[in-house]
């Protein structure tokens, strides 16, 4: 996994936790291959970069992000994804420090409800830079944001086969659960007992342990 700067694994002291606003919700992290990245929030001005990155994105990553066959182009899906941002919407993106131009290389989102109970979290790495710890550092950065923002709960849902996303959720101390009939994986954390409204001990899910074996 990559390291996280001002986050979960680094050793530098948060900035977020200076700055709880939501304007403020940048970091830093490292990939496994020595690429230094920047995290921010998107800017209306990122639709180029944007679909830059999502024209290096497989039919096959595209699907396992949104579940459905994307037929927009790039460009198109970048217009309508950028500059969204609100108190309830929060789009994380990725972009490589040392480059001239930017280059945005994957987006997370952070879709919660009015009272921040709970949010959905989502993220996509375009396809040749997977693998290199930009999944793992995305969500360590964006449980610190939603922590920052006061959000109870960050739930993802996926696709069984993306071993990939399990093994980020395990790391992160996700509940895992899969339900055969809906052909999905959905991983809980909570991340304020207060915001999420229930005790620790009545958290859904199972454990990473549990789940192994329910898909053996
Ligand atoms: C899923 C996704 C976000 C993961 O991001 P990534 O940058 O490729 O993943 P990472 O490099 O951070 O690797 C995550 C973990 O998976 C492990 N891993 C890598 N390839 C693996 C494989 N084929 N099988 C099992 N684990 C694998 C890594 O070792 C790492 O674990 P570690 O931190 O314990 O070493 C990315 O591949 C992606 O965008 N996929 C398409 C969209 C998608 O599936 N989004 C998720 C739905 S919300």
């Amino acid at each position: 996994m990559g390291q996280v700067e001002n986050g979960v694994h680094g050793a530098h002291s948060s900035q977020l936790a200076d700055h709880p606003d939501s304007s403020q919700h940048v970091g830093e992290c490292c990939l496994d291959d020595g690429t230094s990245i920047r995290f921010r929030p998107i800017e209306p001005t990122d639709v180029s970069a944007y679909g830059g990155m999502l024209s290096l994105c497989s039919p096959k990553s595209l699907y396992s992000r949104y579940e459905q066959l994307i037929t927009t182009s790039p460009h198109e899906m970048a217009e309508e994804l950028c500059g969204q941002n609100s108190d309830c919407n929060l789009t994380v993106i990725a972009e490589i420090i040392d480059d001239d131009a930017s280059s945005i290389i994957g987006a997370a989102q952070l879709l919660s409800d009015q009272g921040h109970e709970a949010a959905e979290y989502a993220v996509l790495v375009a396809d040749p830079w997977q693998g290199k710890g930009l999944g793992g550092s995305f969500t360590s950065f964006c449980l610190q944001v939603a922590r920052a923002r006061g959000i109870g709960r960050v739930i993802a849902e996926f696709l069984p086969d993306n071993m990939r996303m399990i093994r980020i959720l395990e790391t992160h101390e996700f509940d895992l659960q899969r339900d055969p009939q809906e052909h999905v994986v959905s991983g809980q954390k909570v991340i304020d007992y207060k915001g999420a409204g229930m005790p620790p001990d009545r958290r859904a899910g199972e454990s990473p342990e549990q789940y192994r074996q329910s898909g053996e």
